[in-house]
């Protein structure tokens, strides 16, 4: 295994840094530039059966699941559709009102995961299109459903998923570009994002290479890492990029984390902020930083310690963990990435088993 893992330490740091050429092939041949499209072979769907869709849900597990959140907003901001995440867990138990004007999308890096699987079959067997964002080739998932969206990521093997969770989100992109430009997302509007995406690999690779100079995410790690709970905040896309980050905590140091809806803090969380428990505050510089800064001024209000992740320093924050600017749609993708670096650094401070969590597995076949 030591010479798969090339360079690094853990599968975790080179699928980290193998993000770039992940999302650089999950968009291979899908661009096109002359319609400020995107071009999805494998959806198997004709413009007039793509158009008479009214609505988007989404399924996954886990990360998948938070891609899949991201996907939603993705869909609704580019295809101005309604769309939705959530547990395929749950979807399978609460039988759902299945109807023949929505797009069912299952998500799942492994295609193999039980719970999305049984929700594909209990669409199907209810007449609905379902359709897959799948990273694994041939998975029983990818078999199942009518089509879908191969990620490309190339294998992934540290249980806690990175690449393939960047590379959803850039595969919800293309869909949402795909069915923004068959509806009411302007040409200038789609060559804004198709040129977004691919200056994607060249801007993650920034942020991996400002690391490796400056090191300012492993000592905001080392800070956290002793911390009983972190608070994860965001607004918007903000929101899901903060429930991944949170996530990956979680799986890899095993300190826990709470992700919150930043306008939520005061309905119940700010209760607990105080020196002991930092936050990690996602804050892009879009119409909302303004909000943002003032929930910052609250957690400071009561000592709490704030880490950001934004476009440029953040007023009110201890460290702010700086990012390029994408277009605000596609922002979440890089806002993520430091949240990974943090939690790999804050699981190899703690010397954590980074590739192998205890009690979790890469793809769970069994309830
Ligand atoms: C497990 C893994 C997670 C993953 C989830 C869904 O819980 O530990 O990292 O996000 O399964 O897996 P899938 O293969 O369906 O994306």
């Amino acid at each position: 295994a030591g010479a798969e893992r090339g360079d690094h330490d853990h599968f975790l740091a080179k699928e980290i840094a193998e993000q770039p050429r992940a999302i650089e092939r999950t968009l291979s041949g899908r661009l096109e530039e002359r319609f400020s499209t995107a071009h999805l072979g494998g959806l198997n769907m004709d413009v007039r059966e793509a158009r008479a869709f009214r609505r988007v849900t989404i399924l996954g597990c886990g990360s998948a699941w938070f891609a899949g959140e991201l996907g939603a907003q993705l869909i609704e901001d580019l295809a101005r559709m309604p769309a939705h995440a959530e547990p395929a867990s749950e979807f399978r138990y609460r039988n759902p009102v299945v109807e023949p004007d929505t797009l069912y999308v299952a998500v799942s890096q492994s295609g193999e995961t039980v719970d999305t699987l049984a929700a594909v079959q209990e669409l199907q067997r209810k007449g609905a299109r379902v359709i897959g964002i799948v990273n694994v080739v041939g998975s029983t998932i990818a078999r199942q459903v009518d089509g879908g969206i191969y990620l490309h990521a190339g294998p992934e093997m540290s249980v806690a998923s990175t690449k393939s969770f960047t590379s959803t989100v850039v595969a919800f992109a293309l869909l949402a570009l795909h069915l923004g430009r068959m509806r009411d997302l302007s040409p200038s509007d789609g060559g804004r994002i198709v040129a977004g995406l691919a200056a994607l690999p060249g801007q993650i690779e920034q942020i991996l290479d400002d690391e490796k100079r400056t090191g300012v995410i492993a000592a905001a790690a080392a800070e956290l890492a002793p911390s009983e709970s972190v608070l994860y905040i965001g607004r918007r896309h903000g929101w899901a990029v903060a429930k991944e980050g949170a996530q990956k905590l979680k799986e890899i140091s095993y300190c826990h984390a709470e992700a919150y809806a930043a306008a939520e803090l005061k309905h119940g969380p700010l209760a607990l902020v105080g020196p002991e428990l930092p936050t990690v505050a996602v804050v892009p510089d879009d119409d909302l930083a303004e909000k943002n800064t003032s929930t910052l001024a609250e957690i400071r209000a009561r000592r709490g310690p704030v880490v950001a992740v934004g476009h440029r320093e953040i007023p009110g924050a201890g460290r702010t963990l700086v990012v390029p600017r994408s277009e605000p749609e596609l922002d979440p993708v890089l806002l993520s990435i430091p949240l990974q670096l943090l939690a790999y650094h804050a699981a190899v401070a703690l010397d954590r088993d980074v590739d192998r969590p205890r009690n979790l597995a890469k793809s769970v076949t069994v309830e």
